[in-house]
């Protein structure tokens, strides 16, 4: 297997950089709650966090591997729940990439269920071409084809998440 770079360091960087910006923007007051959904996001919500300039809690979300306890009713597995209360919070949704949607769906509508005072989607990438379930998220940073992407916290069997790039795995 072979690595292609789709989005340089640089660009990914960037990106984030534009993304805080604009939640900085957003959010005219109060602390965030980052929650961050494990283990692909983890590099995204540690440069999204630094990035923006204002107070932030952050917190951690583990759900079941990918494809294997989503059932068709779009329930997602709770592995590890949150450990902080997000009633009246602020509250943004790290995620590295919305695929067919049905994780960012669940998790969505279940933390609004907990009743924050708002509930927001960031996501490094989104493959809109495999939509299943709809997601509303208003931070993006690239809209990206259907290929196998890894690195920047994407994996393949658990490798290549801490390349800093994104790159597409493909066969030599
Ligand atoms: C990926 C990603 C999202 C989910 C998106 O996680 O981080 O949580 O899949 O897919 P969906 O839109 O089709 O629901 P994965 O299960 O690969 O776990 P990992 O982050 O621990 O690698």
């Amino acid at each position: 297997m072979a690595l292609r770079t789709l989005i340089s360091e640089e660009r990914i960087q960037t990106r984030i950089r534009e993304i805080a910006a604009q939640i900085d923007t957003d959010y005219p007051e109060g602390t965030l709650y980052l929650v961050c959904i494990l283990k692909g996001a983890c590099f995204f919500l540690a440069d999204l966090a630094r990035a923006v300039r204002r107070d932030t809690y952050l917190d951690f979300m583990s759900i079941s591997s990918y494809g294997k306890e989503k059932t068709s009713s779009g329930e997602v597995k709770i592995i590890k729940d949150l450990d902080i209360s997000l009633e009246g919070a602020d509250v943004l949704i790290v995620e590295d990439i919305i695929d067919t949607g049905i994780t960012l769906n669940y998790l969505t509508a279940l933390l609004k269920t907990r009743r924050p005072k708002s509930v927001r989607v960031a996501a490094l990438l989104d493959k809109t071409s495999r939509r299943v379930r709809p997601v509303d998220a208003a931070y993006v940073g690239f809209e990206i084809p259907d290929e196998f992407v890894v690195g920047y916290g994407l994996d393949f069997a658990e490798k290549y998440r801490n390349l800093r790039e994104v790159c597409v795995l493909e066969p030599e």
